[in-house]
C-alpha cells in the first residue's frame, strides 16, 4: 500500500470506519501508524503517551467484550433507548453499534495511553489531553495514508479498570482511546459536516 496519498485527500476522505475485514494487517503498517503517531506536539514535548497494539486474539476478544459491554449500556440501554433522541443523532449511535457487536473483530485494536493520570483542573486538563489528541488523529490519519480504516472510540472509558487490568497497565497510566484498525468494509468520503463558515468568525464572535 502505498503512503503518497494527499494531505488534502486524507483531511477530507477520512471518517469513522467501523466496518472492518478480519484479514491482518501488517506489523509494518501498525508500526507506521504509531510513529506517526509520535511525530505530533506535545504539551513541553513531553511525549507522556504509550500506544498499546493489540494484534493477539485473545486480547482483542478481551477487549471487544469490554467494549461490547460499555456500548450496550451506554448506546443500546442509554441513547438508543431514549425515544428523545433525534434522528441525526440516532443514525451516528446506531452505526457506533457495530462496534459495539464487533470491536474484538477488527485485526488490531491501538489503545493510546497517557502514563500519567489526568488532572482535574482545566487549565491543566487543557495541556494534558491537548497532548494526545493531537497524536491520535496523526495515527487515524497515518491509518488512511496506508489504506486502512479507524474509528476513534472512547465508551471503553466507562470500563477504564477493566481495560486497564486486560492490558497490564500502570497504575499511573490513563487509557485515552480504543481505536480498530483494520482494512475497510466501508468507502472513504467526504464526512458529513455542517458547512466550515457556520462555525468561522472573523476577528470577533459573530463578525
Ligand atoms: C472524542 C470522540 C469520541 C468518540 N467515541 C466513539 C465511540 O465511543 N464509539 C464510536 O463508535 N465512535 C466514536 N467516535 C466517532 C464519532 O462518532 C464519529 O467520528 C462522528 O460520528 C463523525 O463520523 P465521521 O467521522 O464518520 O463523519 C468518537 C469520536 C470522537 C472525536
Amino acid at each position: 500500500m502505498s503512503d503518497e496519498l494527499s494531505l488534502r485527500e486524507a483531511l477530507f476522505s477520512t471518517r469513522a470506519m467501523r466496518r472492518l475485514k478480519p484479514d491482518p494487517v501488517s506489523r509494518a503498517d501498525l508500526e507506521f501508524i504509531v510513529e506517526a503517531a509520535t511525530m505530533a506536539a506535545s504539551g513541553g514535548n513531553r511525549q507522556e503517551w504509550a500506544f498499546v497494539v493489540v494484534t493477539d486474539p485473545a486480547q482483542r476478544a478481551q477487549l471487544g467484550a469490554i467494549y461490547g459491554d460499555a456500548g450496550n449500556e451506554i448506546i443500546r440501554d442509554g441513547v438508543l433507548a431514549n425515544p428523545d433522541v433525534d434522528d441525526a443523532t440516532r443514525r451516528v449511535y446506531q452505526n457506533a453499534m457495530h462496534l459495539v457487536e464487533h470491536m474484538g473483530g477488527a485485526p488490531a485494536i491501538i489503545v493510546p495511553v497517557m502514563t500519567r493520570p489526568a488532572p482535574s483542573s482545566a487549565a491543566q486538563a487543557a495541556s494534558y489531553w491537548g497532548s494526545i489528541f493531537p497524536a491520535v488523529q496523526n495515527l487515524l490519519l497515518a491509518a488512511r495514508s496506508r489504506g486502512l480504516g479507524a474509528t476513534l472510540t472512547t465508551i471503553h472509558k466507562f470500563r477504564e479498570a477493566q481495560v486497564r487490568e486486560a492490558l497490564g497497565l500502570p497504575e499511573t497510566a490513563e487509557t485515552i482511546a480504543m481505536i480498530p484498525v483494520g482494512h475497510p468494509l466501508g468507502k472513504w468520503g467526504r464526512p458529513r459536516r455542517a458547512p466550515a463558515s457556520e462555525s468561522m468568525h472573523w476577528d470577533r464572535w459573530g463578525g
